[in-house]
């Protein structure tokens, strides 16, 4: 299959498939324990229904979508995925790349492979989400250095008090030591164009730690000191001290709950992402777009809140909105694109969703993302 031979974005599910390792393709599909939140996740968006509404003229249809002061020429950013370039050297770059281009935010994630530097070179408009380091000293240079790159948008991803037990990744041996197992190593011969991508450039490193660790330090040292560092004990007054330090926009990753919301909202963040992590973290936590509602609800427009999880279709962004989304992020979907079509493969997957949010705006009689409210929704 083309790129531009996808016709949904399970069409690139299938081509990562194909094209990834086993260990590799389940670290990206893989969730928590049980893996119920995941299911969940597509549940909330494969039960909502959007009520059509006829002999309307939606022969324009506006996707532009405001956002914390920038306008974006549709309404779904790139989540941050760690450990991207597992799947195809360079895929951070080409994901910021591409999102930058088509103007949608993309958030490098903390961690990433490519330095947050390299990624505002080449894509300006980017935002970081930060894992924050045990040691302060860290936190703070991190926090300087995404100022000083020129990136206004500092992501804090909070649902993530403890590691997960993803039982994937424990069977096939993706988790330190890193041990594959000789299945593993097996099934990665068996992906020749993936191993000959991978041996182009080695382990990739986790190059925002790199300036921390001792002169010489390899890709598995560096992994090593990500994983002692992360995570710190995250606490209101953490956030609250993260807000005077960052004098950008500072957004909070991963609220599942109104109160959750409401405080974060006192504590001064510029958005919230309202997300389970792809149903990575806590198996019997809520889908997000369940506790959507009731989030949307205490923070009353004053800030905005996204959403992520679950996503795979326009319409499930165009319900999202109707529930009082102001923007949505997709992980798995354009990670997969990234991995078996590289640049060609992430602008199809994100022209997907465009085309998609077109033709369901159309479909219920909406023209800009303003009108999109409760009113739609079975
Ligand atoms: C392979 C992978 C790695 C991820 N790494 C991170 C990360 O480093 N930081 C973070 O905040 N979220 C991370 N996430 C969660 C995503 O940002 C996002 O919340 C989730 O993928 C959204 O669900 P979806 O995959 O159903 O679109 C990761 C998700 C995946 C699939």
């Amino acid at each position: 299959m083309r790129a531009d031979q996808a016709i949904n974005l399970e069409d690139f599910k299938q081509a990562a498939r194909r094209y990834l390792p086993r260990m590799i393709f389940d670290y990206i599909e893989g969730a928590a324990e049980d893996e119920l939140a995941l299911a969940r996740n597509r549940t909330a968006f494969e039960t909502i229904e959007l009520v059509p509404r006829f002999l309307c003229d939606v022969s324009t249809i506006d996707q532009s979508a405001a956002l914390m002061g920038n306008v974006h020429a549709f309404p779904v950013g790139i989540a941050p995925t760690g450990m991207a370039a597992i799947t195809r050297c360079d895929a951070d770059l080409l994901l910021a790349e591409v999102a930058h281009a088509a103007g949608v935010p993309f958030i490098l994630s903390g961690a990433s492979n490519s330095a947050m530097e390299k990624i505002a070179a080449i894509a300006p408009s980017a935002w970081y989400q930060i894992y924050v380091p045990k040691r302060e000293d860290i936190r703070r240079d991190q926090i300087r250095r995404v100022a000083d790159a020129g990136l206004g948008t500092l992501v804090f991803t909070v649902d993530i008090p403890i590691y997960s037990k993803r039982e994937r990744d424990i069977r096939s041996g993706w988790v330190r030591p890193y041990t594959p197992s000789w299945g593993s190593k097996i099934e990665a011969l068996r992906h020749p164009r993936w191993l000959l991508n991978y041996l182009r450039t080695g382990i990739p490193t986790l190059e925002n730690w790199l300036p921390y660790c001792p002169p010489g330090s390899g890709p598995m040292d560096v992994t090593g000191f990500f994983a002692e560092q992360a995570f710190a004990v995250q606490t209101w007054d953490l956030l609250r001290d993260m807000r005077d330090q960052f004098k950008g926009r500072l957004v909070v990753k991963g609220i599942l709950s109104a109160e959750d919301a409401a405080m974060a909202v006192e504590a001064g963040v510029d958005g919230i992402i309202v997300s389970n992590h792809g149903g990575r973290q806590f198996d019997k936590g809520p889908a997000a777009l369940t506790v959507l509602p009731g989030i949307c609800d205490a923070v009353a427009g004053r800030v905005p809140v996204m959403i992520d999880s679950g996503i795979n279709r326009g319409s499930d962004v165009v319900a999202a909105l109707c529930l009082g989304a102001s923007f949505a992020f997709v992980g798995r979907a354009t990670l997969y694109a990234v991995a078996s079509h590289g640049r060609e493969g992430v602008t199809r997957a994100l022209d997907i969703l465009r085309q998609e949010i077109h033709l369901a705006m159309a479909s219920i009689g909406c023209i800009r993302l303003s009108q999109l409210d409760r009113s739609y929704l079975r």
